[in-house]
Parts: structure tokens; sequence; C-alpha cells
């Protein structure tokens, strides 16, 4: 087991990158404001019409397809929880979803869960070459970028490569034969990021439309991860968003959207911090900053620990 090596993992290099970048650029802050008042500006225009989801249909970019098949669309407000520090080994928690690591679970995992009669989505990055995976050495050098700052073994890839997206289709395959429902792509939002390859928010559009496609096809759904930027342009074809720390950042308005269309917030606050990991409750403001917030009651909020492991507390 490989488990308690040094996690390399796309929610810390977010994180890393998400300080560096509040550090170092104020216009984006100044963007993602935008966009957040844009969107809270859409929601209040709508206030009184929840249940009309056709007046988002602008929204979509032309993207607004109906054809996601029967794929399973999970509810506002479903629980869940998420384990990637290690293989799942507590299944105990009583929640509708559980979202592992699709390498490190093998199937009789899945099967597990569903007997239990949770529903599993399979979380494996999307943007980024990972050293340890086991079709690391798949992925060709001319497509990989910088390394994530901080985290030794992890860059971003080009995403607009055929051979990249090769590989991200054998990893849906995979989760086909493990039984997974869903798929959760991380670090799609390498435009965000200092990643070497000119990555644009053209690309991620692009990228998350071709998952899309790719996993209905194989009858798997998927989400967003992140990438508020972009959520106006995909949100059709996905059937949940995941988030990190919108609380935190105040951005909750903006990943509101995809409560709007019915699909629900897959939601992490991480109120102790980078580097504390602990069994201890949050309590008093760090509780109230990660769980009330506008509309936080459709959101399915988590608080956890940054390395993810099995402790968790639901608001
Ligand atoms: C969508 O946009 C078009 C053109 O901008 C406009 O005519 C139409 O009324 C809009 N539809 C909705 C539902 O907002
Ligand atoms: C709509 O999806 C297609 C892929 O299916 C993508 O190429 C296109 O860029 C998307 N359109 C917009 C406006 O985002
Ligand atoms: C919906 O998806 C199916 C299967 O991929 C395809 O055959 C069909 O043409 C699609 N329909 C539309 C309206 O895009
Ligand atoms: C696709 O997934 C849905 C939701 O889990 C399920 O009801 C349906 O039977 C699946 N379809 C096929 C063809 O497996
Ligand atoms: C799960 O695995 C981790 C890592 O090996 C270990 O620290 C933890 O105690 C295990 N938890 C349970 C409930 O077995
Ligand atoms: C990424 O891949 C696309 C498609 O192959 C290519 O056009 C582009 O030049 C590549 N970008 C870099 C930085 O290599
Ligand atoms: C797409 O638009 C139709 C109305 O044109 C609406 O009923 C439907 O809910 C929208 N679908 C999605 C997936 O947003």
């Amino acid at each position: 087991m490989e488990s308690l090596k040094t996690p390399s993992t796309g929610w810390k290099s977010w994180t890393a990158k998400k300080k560096a970048l509040v550090l170092t650029s104020i216009l984006v802050f100044i963007v993602a404001v935008a966009v957040a008042l844009g969107v809270g500006l859409g929601l209040g225009l709508n206030n009184d019409n929840d249940n009309d989801e056709d007046n988002n249909d602008n929204n979509t970019g032309g993207n607004n397809t109906t054809n996601n098949t029967n794929v399973w669309q999970p509810a506002v407000g479903t629980s869940w929880q998420i384990v990637l520090r290690y293989p799942l080994n507590d299944t105990s928690v009583d929640v509708d979803v559980y979202d592992i690591d699709l390498f490190d679970n093998e199937k009789e995992m899945m099967d597990e869960l569903h007997a239990d009669g949770r529903r599993v989505i399979c979380y494996f990055s999307a943007g980024t070459y990972e050293d340890w995976r086991d079709d690391a050495s798949k992925f060709p050098s001319s497509d990989i970028g910088d390394n994530l700052d901080e985290w030794e073994g992890e860059s971003w890839v080009n995403i607009s490569s055929s051979k990249i997206r090769d590989i991200m289709l054998d990893r849906l395959d995979i989760a086909v034969e493990k039984g997974c429902d869903g798929v959760d792509p991380d670090n799609v939002d390498g435009y965000d990021n200092t990643n070497g390859l000119d990555l644009s928010e053209d690309d991620t559009v692009d990228y998350m439309n071709f998952l899309a496609e790719e996993a209905h096809s194989r009858n798997l759904s998927i989400g967003l991860k992140n990438a508020g930027a972009v959520i106006d342009r995909v949100i059709g074809k996905m059937q949940w968003s995941v988030n990190e720390q919108c609380a935190q950042y105040d951005e909750c308005d903006t990943y509101a959207a995809f409560v709007r269309r019915g699909k629900p917030v897959f939601h992490i606050e991480y109120p102790k911090g980078d580097d504390t990991n602990n069994q201890v409750s949050v309590t008093g403001a760090k509780k109230t900053n990660a769980c009330d917030f506008d509309d936080s009651d459709e959101f399915s909020t988590l608080i956890k620990n940054m390395d993810l492991d099995n402790w968790l507390q639901e608001c």
C-alpha cells in the first residue's frame, strides 16, 4: 500500500496555487468578483422563479443539450463523503455518495458501496501528470508543462493534446470496469495557474465538453471541479459541481448556478488550514464561516481535513 507517502495530489496543489494566485494577481481577483456579481445579479432576478430553469438557457453558451441520456443525476442537497488520502477503509458514513480515488480503490469496494445503497464517484486528475500513477509512462513529455508549486511529481498537461485525451478515455474505461457511477476529473483549471502550456479558459471548455460526451456515452455522470469561470459554458453537460473553499473565498454565489439548474454542489471547506489534519470538530466562527452563506442550505457542504482522510464534519 503506497498510502502514507507524501500526498502530491490535486486538492493540495489547488490550495497552494490558489494562495500564490491571491498573492500575485489582483486582476484575477477582480475578474472573479465580477463573475460572482454577474451570477449574483442573475440569481436575484430569478429569485421568485427558481423552478423555471429555462431562464438560464442563455447561460449555456449553446451547450444546453438535454442529451445527457439517462445517466445518473443526483439531486440538489445529496449527502456525500470524499476520501482521497488512502484507499477507502471506512464505509460506515451514512451518506448517499462516496467520492474516492479511481486508481486506489478496487471494484470490490465499488460493489460494497453499491450493496450499501450508495453511489460512487471516481476521482482522477484530468489536467495533471502524476508520476506515481499506473499509467504515468503513457504521458508524452512534450505534453507536460510546469510542476505544480510545492508538489513533487505532479505537473500540468496539455489538455488539448489527443494523446492526453486518449489517456483520459482509458481512465473512463477503467471507471466503467470498476463500476463507478460517475467521475470527478480534477485540475481542469490550468488556465488559473502558471502552467507553462498557455492553457486557456477555451481549452477547459472544450476539454470538459469532450470529457462529458465521452463519459455520457459510457453511461457515466460527470461534474465540474472548481473552474468557476467556465461554468456558464459547460453546465448543460455537467451533473454536479465539486467545489473547494467557495465559502472561504466568497465564491459560493458563482457555484450556486448549479443548484439553480437542479444540480448539486459537492462542497468542501478546510477551516483547519493546510497543515492540521486531526479528528477534532470545528466550532464557533470557523464552523459558521464554512457552513453559513447565501443558499448554503442547498449546498452539500463538508468540513474536511486538507489531506482528505476519513475525518469529516457535516454542517
Ligand atoms: C436569449 O438570448 C437571446 C438573444 O440575446 C434573446 O433574444 C432571448 O430572449 C434570450 N432568452 C432568454 C430565455 O433569456
Ligand atoms: C460546446 O461544446 C462543444 C463540444 O461539444 C465545444 O467544442 C464548444 O466550445 C462548446 N461551446 C461553447 C460556446 O462553449
Ligand atoms: C444523443 O446521443 C446519442 C448517443 O450518443 C446520439 O446518437 C444522438 O444523435 C444524440 N442526439 C442529439 C440530439 O444530440
Ligand atoms: C445508466 O445509468 C442509469 C443510472 O445509474 C441506469 O438507470 C441505467 O440502467 C444505465 N443504463 C445502462 C444502459 O446501463
Ligand atoms: C484507514 O487507513 C489509514 C491509512 O492506512 C489508517 O491510518 C486508518 O487508521 C484506517 N482507518 C480505518 C477505520 O481502518
Ligand atoms: C497542445 O496541443 C495542441 C493540440 O495538439 C497543440 O495545438 C498545441 O500547440 C499544444 N500546446 C503546447 C504548448 O504544446
Ligand atoms: C435546457 O433547456 C430546456 C428548455 O429549452 C430546459 O427545459 C432544460 O432544463 C435545460 N437543460 C439543461 C440540462 O439545463
